[in-house]
């Protein structure tokens, strides 16, 4: 289902010896094993992680196994969980076995082949219950859940990682280029799962003003800084028991990463200016259109929260590579776009949308039918009523950058005004090489009203230098 789909075992115990060993035989049956030393190590671990089954001892320092199983059995119920015994404690198997536990083996293991078979055993039920669940999730997936719509292999893979995923508490980071569709997961992950009741909070990390952003996460106390006439929580603390999105998090100041970091490890947040420390529980979520990857390996990014983030990713495939979602998408655009009207794109405008490489993407898709629908009267959309830069009608520009289009009969429209904003704003981007500063400071607009611009016309760096070189 990620990256690897061999089943994953988490080996609790709090001797070395025996984890070793156990982790020796996992291995030989081909599984991916984990350990912790203690309980409290091992449910840390199942937040962040993705574990299919566990093998616990009961007598442990900190938590007892008793405890353990019972706080994995609420909160990942899905995960099976054996223990282990010692000598004669007959009574603390029964009551594992009772509070849900999968089945329990004796300690010492004599023979080892004990173990083996019991680890196969127990592998093979879970692997039978996730090929279950894929086959569930597949026909769940196809009949298009979720909102999101595509049929490409690409799409349907995405859908089956949502279907898969929904349940559980694991961080998943989204990554792909702007318009594909990330912050749409993310809310697909949060309201078709578990948690759909419980707050969903998007905190998007590029219009944040850097100075404002430790006081919108962790919230502040009155009087921490001038104009804190009140305390107010953060949205952290908001999110409690639900998820957090962070949105764009590539663009999250270091030492804001740094603080993020920490809150990841301690789950507690202290409101700027407080000296009390709250308890906040969220299920994490990032999106990114930049390379993370890239990113951590040059420092830009942390590494520590690249890997707690990245957990389980799911890569959004650009519009440009499922070609064959095209008309889907747009018959579902339109219909939402002129809902009973039912208006259609003509042969020749589908052919000039299949060929047109659409570097904003579906919201690109989106935008372009709106302004269709906008600008006809007619039920069929043709070339004509598509941007210029889509199909035959195209005309080269000859000044550099975008071409502005010119409105047709003389008379301007608010789309059309839209049109000439956008162009304006890209040309002077990509002049500026995507410094927003300066490109703020060239169009007169100071950095939130860029921020937001350059949002509403999805306008980003690197679509920009592909729509630039297309065009010249
Ligand atoms: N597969 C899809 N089916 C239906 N609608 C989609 C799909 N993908 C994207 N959309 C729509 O396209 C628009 C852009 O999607 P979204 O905002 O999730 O993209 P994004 O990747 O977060 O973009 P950005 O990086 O610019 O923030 C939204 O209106 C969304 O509903
Ligand atoms: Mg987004």
């Amino acid at each position: 289902m990620t990256q690897d789909s061999r089943i994953r075992l988490l080996i609790v115990d709090d001797e070395q010896t025996i984890r070793r060993l156990c982790m020796t035989v996992g291995e030989s049956l081909g599984l991916v094993c984990l350990e912790a030393e203690s309980g409290e190590a091992a449910l840390a671990m199942l937040d962040e992680q993705l574990v299919h089954m566990v093998l616990t001892d009961m007598v442990m320092a900190g938590i007892s196994g008793v405890e353990f199983l019972g706080h994995v059995k609420r909160s990942h119920p899905r995960v099976e969980v054996a223990v282990m015994t010692g000598h004669g404690s007959v009574e603390t198997a029964v009551q594992a076995m009772k509070l849900g536990a999968y089945d329990y083996i004796g300690k010492p293991f004599s023979p080892l082949d004990d173990l083996r078979l019991f680890l196969r055993r127990m592998a093979d039920k879970v692997r039978l219950v996730e090929e279950n669940l894929y086959l569930r999730e597949k026909s769940e997936t196809e009949s298009s859940l979720h909102g999101i719509i595509g049929s490409s292999a690409g799409i349907q893979h995405v859908l089956r990682l949502i279907s898969r995923l929904k349940d559980t508490r694991t961080p998943v980071l989204i990554s792909g280029e702007s318009g594909t569709g990330k912050e749409l997961v993310a809310r697909a992950l949060h309201f078709r799962g578990s948690l759909a009741n419980r707050p969903f909070v998007a905190v998007d990390c590029g219009s944040l003003v850097p100075t404002l952003i430790e006081s919108e996460l962790f919230g502040y106390e009155k009087g921490a800084f001038t104009g804190a006439l009140r305390s107010k929580q953060g949205l952290l603390q908001s999110a409690d028991s639900g998820t957090i999105f962070f949105d764009e998090v590539g663009e999250l100041p270091l030492e804001m990463q740094a603080k993020l970091l920490r809150f990841l490890q301690e789950k507690e947040v202290r409101p700027v200016g407080s000296n009390h420390k709250v308890k906040v529980d969220v299920r994490i979520m990032a999106a990114t259109n930049r390379d993370l990857d890239a990113e951590y390996k040059r420092g830009t990014f942390r590494k520590d929260l690249y890997f707690r983030l990245n957990v389980v990713s799911i890569s959004l495939p650009c519009l440009r590579d499922r070609r064959s979602d095209i008309p889907i998408l747009s018959a579902f655009f339109l219909d939402r776009l002129a809902p009973g009207r039912g208006v259609v794109l003509s042969g020749n405008a589908i052919k000039a949308m299949m060929a047109y490489d659409w570097p904003g993407n579906v919201r690109e898709l989106e935008n372009c039918l709106e302004r269709a629908v906008a600008l006809t009267d007619q039920r069929v959309i043709e070339v004509c009523d598509l941007p210029p830069g889509i199909g035959e009608a195209e005309v080269q520009s000859e000044t550099h950058g975008p071409s502005v289009p010119v409105p047709v009969g003389g008379e301007l429209r608010a789309t059309d005004l839209e049109d000439i904003e956008r162009a304006t704003i890209q040309r002077v981007f990509s002049q500026v090489k995507g410094d927003k500063a300066l490109a703020g400071r060239m169009l007169g607009i100071s950095r939130a009203t860029l921020y937001r611009k350059l949002k509403r016309y999805n306008i980003a760096a690197g679509a920009l230098a592909r729509s630039a070189s297309a065009l010249q």
